[in-house]
């Protein structure tokens, strides 16, 4: 039955005002756990609207980045307030609009509070250095220099704490912010900015233009932008990183992952099967750090396995929003198409499937994107289940005879974001650690649960060299000066006179 609501048009934010796109189109934003629930019309933007927000971004950044950075940081800090007042209202707006389970929303949410809060801490740090001098009566120190403005462009997956990642830090480093949330999660993007405009950001300091790839590609080409930090797909990482190019922007990127979790013959295997299960189908299998991949010591390989499919079958999928719900849906139609795509490629390669496989399009899940919690075993690593990003809830379970063997599984893809290791043995935990070429490794827990203070990001195809969250968010979104003060009242030449005794 279509659920009879008056539909709300939301607005782009530019320049400290609410207003249409230049082309007066919207587009339809509908609950991935039934599309009959129209959440609202959100604006489809063109080149004109990224261009003007562009310009508005430009024109504030002169004022805000002389706004001192303590006075910055007390507006985030109130920021943080208003969104952990409100923390249920935002977490429900969630997984109405991207499906996850309620609890999880709840965790976003709780990610943008902890980030805004530790970045308005930077407001009274962001250190530089201050060194001696090799030259008498000289002064030498560094300060961080705010770029200009910056694109942020983010996915659905986590459609408030990713936004907070950059868009926080790029605010206390004295950067302004335009701002391109995934067109799956406009109504999250937009209580966000909702809360920055009631913490006191002036206007033009952020900006929120919803829509597709023009605005992307005008983000990403404007030669009054900066700074490019986009979250998403490794293939539209690889266009925004050459469209960025002629312009020098600094550009950060955050991309794919095939994330592994190795389980040695020693593993406590009652928590290996808790944090495969957290990590494999948390967020239905679609976060970038999501532990896709599970490669087992042979000498527990059966024991493992057995538990694993029982607890994966015994899930329960459905609405988000419902209290006994344990994996929501998938976001869209065309990310469950990936994942149907991928069983087959699975099925027709030879893995085995141990549970799953099929769309939940009955009853309940009829208006849905749902689909069964999926594990494949005896998978070999070379197959593309085993090495390709799927981002749906599919896990491939690959044997292993020894540590060497299952590191080198775990390196033997194109990505390189999180690895874990469960095992009682230090030695093992510490080989693992120093051995995965990846940017976050756990031990004795799942690929997924990152903390703000630590820098988050990835190798290979995951990434450009760039982290975000911790102080590393700090070099992204700030330059380096190095000052150099002489007060000696003559000339003093560095590397050719030196300093008497
Ligand atoms: C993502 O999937 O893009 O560590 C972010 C985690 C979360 C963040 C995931 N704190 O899984």
């Amino acid at each position: 039955m279509a659920i009879a609501t008056s539909v709300t048009t939301y607005k782009n934010y530019v320049d400290g005002a609410w207003v249409d796109s230049a082309s007066g189109e919207t587009f339809e934003n509908r609950n991935p756990a039934n599309t009959d629930d129209l959440i609202g019309l959100f604006q489809r933007s063109n080149a004109a609207d990224a261009k003007k927000a562009i310009e508005a971004a430009a024109r504030a950044y002169e004022h805000w980045r002389l706004v001192p950075a303590p006075l910055r940081a007390e507006m985030l800090f109130k920021a943080a307030q208003i969104i952990a007042a409100r923390k249920e209202d935002l977490a429900r707006d969630m997984t109405r609009e991207m499906g996850k389970v309620l609890n999880e929303t709840r965790g976003d949410v709780q990610e943008a509070i902890d980030m805004t809060f530790y970045m308005a801490g930077e407001g009274r740090r962001m250190f530089g250095q201050t060194v001696p001098s090799e030259l008498r009566n000289k002064f030498a120190m560094s300060v961080r220099q705010p770029l200009g403005v910056c694109s942020i462009i983010t996915p659905w997956n986590f459609p408030m704490a990713i936004p907070s990642w950059k868009i926080i830090p790029a605010l206390v480093c004295g950067n302004t912010v335009v701002f391109k949330p995934s067109s799956q999660t406009p109504l999250s993007a937009l209580n966000f900015v909702n809360i920055l405009i009631e913490a006191g950001i002036p206007k033009g300091v952020v900006n929120m233009v919803t829509g597709e790839e023009e605005v992307g590609t005008t983000f990403t080409t404007d030669e009054r932008v900066s700074v490019v930090s986009f979250t998403g797909s490794t293939r539209v990482g690889r266009i925004v990183n050459q469209a960025a190019a002629p312009t020098f922007k600094k550009v950060h990127l955050e991309m794919g992952g095939k994330n592994v979790i190795l389980i040695m013959d020693d593993a406590n295997l009652e928590l290996a099967v808790d944090g495969c299960l957290w990590g494999g189908f948390g967020t239905s299998g679609q976060r970038c750090t999501a532990a896709s991949r599970v490669v087992v010591h042979e000498k527990v390989y059966r024991k493992f396995v057995d538990e694993f499919v029982a607890r994966a079958k015994g899930l329960v999928v459905g609405d988000g929003l419902k209290s006994e719900t344990q994996m929501g849906p998938s976001n869209s139609e065309a990310q469950l198409q990936t994942v149907m795509k991928y069983v087959k490629i699975g099925g027709d390669e030879g893995a085995k499937l141990a549970t799953g496989g099929h769309r939940l399009d009955k009853g309940a899940y009829a208006k849905g994107f749902f689909h069964e919690p999926t594990v494949f075993v005896d998978v070999d690593a070379k197959m593309r289940v085993a090495r390709e990003e799927i981002f749906g809830p599919v896990v491939s379970i690959v044997p292993c005879t020894s540590l060497e063997e299952a590191i080198a599984i775990g390196n033997g893809v194109d990505y390189g974001l999180s690895a874990s290791i469960y095992t009682q043995d230090i030695n093992r935990a510490f080989q693992a650690m120093r051995d995965l070429y990846t940017g976050i490794f756990y031990v004795n827990a799942p690929t997924i649960g990152a903390e703000v203070h630590l820098p988050f990001g990835g190798t290979k195809n995951t990434g450009n060299g760039h982290r975000e969250a911790g102080v590393a968010a700090l070099e992204v979104f700030s330059d380096w000066k190095s000052v150099y003060i002489d007060f000696s009242g003559r000339l003093q030449r560095a590397q050719i006179d030196t300093a008497e005794v």
